[in-house]
């Protein structure tokens, strides 16, 4: 095989605090470490398949003062996979698999391995074209913090900071005013942002997809809290929270998406529903991509570092076709097979779900 001498990276998905921060240290350890050049693909798999301006060189002037700025310098897509993509030539619309043109870029721009930071769809294109002979090493990104195979992943801390810094901000009004206050979070299908924030930010209720909720129980607590004296509530719903025997509420379905279901709006439902019952004025904050922009937290720029000095690691030991992970405290890996949509979800009978509900927050469920 020919020896390392210049890799490329590429950013997929939606955006995330500590994308930037990877790039560069990526960029930094290839240069500096082993002295091989960085190419840097914008906009995800689309710059990959377009090839010419939209691959960049990545020098140390590119990416110094990365570290703390958020999104991605590359830019990114999450509707294109190559191996189902929809594109334009001579005026008409095609359809189909045009990954070899992806793969034909790479060579000529003389690209021995190729660096993909992404969730569940962009590693599982990474997987398809290791599996079409390309050096690939993935870097897991998601703010969910939902995939089984790592531990954590870079984003979730900072999401969680800025969630828990809006539920400080938002105690305010709802004690001024005395007032619910329901503050909608993002995650997915699981519930950790919303657990890490609600346990952080002390509310009085934490509604999660892995406890379906029974109204009922939420308003009986909030009764109790209010004859108790307590005549202000802030209650976080994660966006993918459900009744029990209910559906999650689809914000919108994004077509050509890998997952083209956007949640969202299952707060209002609760803050209505409560608002009647428990006899307090209610209002909403949906936190949305606030929880994904901006300054990566201390922990996330450590750990974004972490994940770009391992993939480039991977790379030198040419163990392609693998995911940098961390495990306890060390840095490791995983196949891609192993790792791809196999998600982690908050266990209801957990020890940390166990904590909150011992400090008197409600989860809606049955058994409470
Ligand atoms: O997976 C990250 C995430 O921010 C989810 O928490 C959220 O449901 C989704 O992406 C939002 O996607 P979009 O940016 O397409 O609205």
């Amino acid at each position: 095989m020919r020896k390392i001498k210049r890799i490329g990276i590429l950013t997929g998905g939606g955006d995330c605090s500590g994308l930037n921060a990877v790039i560069r240290s990526a960029t930094k350890t290839a240069i500096l470490k082993y002295e091989i050049e960085v190419i840097g693909i914008k906009y995800g798999y689309r710059g990959l398949f377009l090839g010419g301006e939209n691959f960049i060189n990545l020098d140390l002037p590119t990416v110094s003062g990365l570290l703390p700025t958020g999104g991605t310098i590359l830019f990114s897509s999450n509707k294109d996979n190559l191996f189902d993509y929809t594109y334009e030539e001579n005026g008409i619309t095609k359809h189909g698999d045009v990954s070899h043109v992806g793969i034909e870029n790479l060579k000529k721009a003389g690209i021995d391995a190729l660096v993909v930071v992404g969730g569940d769809g962009t590693l599982t294109s990474a997987l398809d074209f290791y599996k079409k002979g390309v050096n690939v090493v993935g870097v897991p990104k998601t703010i969910d913090n939902d995939l089984s195979s790592t531990d954590t992943t870079f984003g979730f801390d900072t999401a969680v900071h800025v969630a828990t810094e809006s539920i400080d901000r938002l105690r305010t009004t709802a004690r001024s005013h005395s007032r619910i206050i329901v503050v909608e979070v993002m995650g997915r299908y699981a519930g950790w942002i919303a657990l890490d924030s609600g346990i952080a930010g002390g509310v009085d209720v934490i509604l999660i997809p892995e406890i379906p909720y029974d109204i009922d129980v939420v308003i009986k607590h909030l009764k109790t809290n209010l004859q108790r004296g307590k005549d202000n509530a802030i209650v976080v719903v994660s966006e993918g929270a459900k009744s029990i025997g209910g559906e999650v509420v689809v914000s919108r379905i994004v077509e050509n998406s890998p997952d083209p279901i956007r949640l969202g709006g299952i707060g209002n439902i609760v803050a209505e529903k409560l608002e009647d019952a428990v006899g307090l004025e209610s209002r909403v904050t949906v936190l949305g991509h606030v929880q994904r922009g901006g300054i990566p937290t201390a922990n996330d720029r450590i750990l974004s570092t972490r994940y770009g000095s391992a993939a480039i690691e991977l790379v030198m030991e040419e163990k392609f076709g693998n995911m940098v992970v961390l495990l306890g405290n060390e840095m490791s890996s995983a196949p891609f097979e192993e790792v791809i949509n196999k998600n982690k979800f908050v266990n209801p009978k957990g020890e940390i779900v166990e904590t909150a509900k011992s400090v008197g927050i409600c989860f809606g469920s049955a058994e409470e």
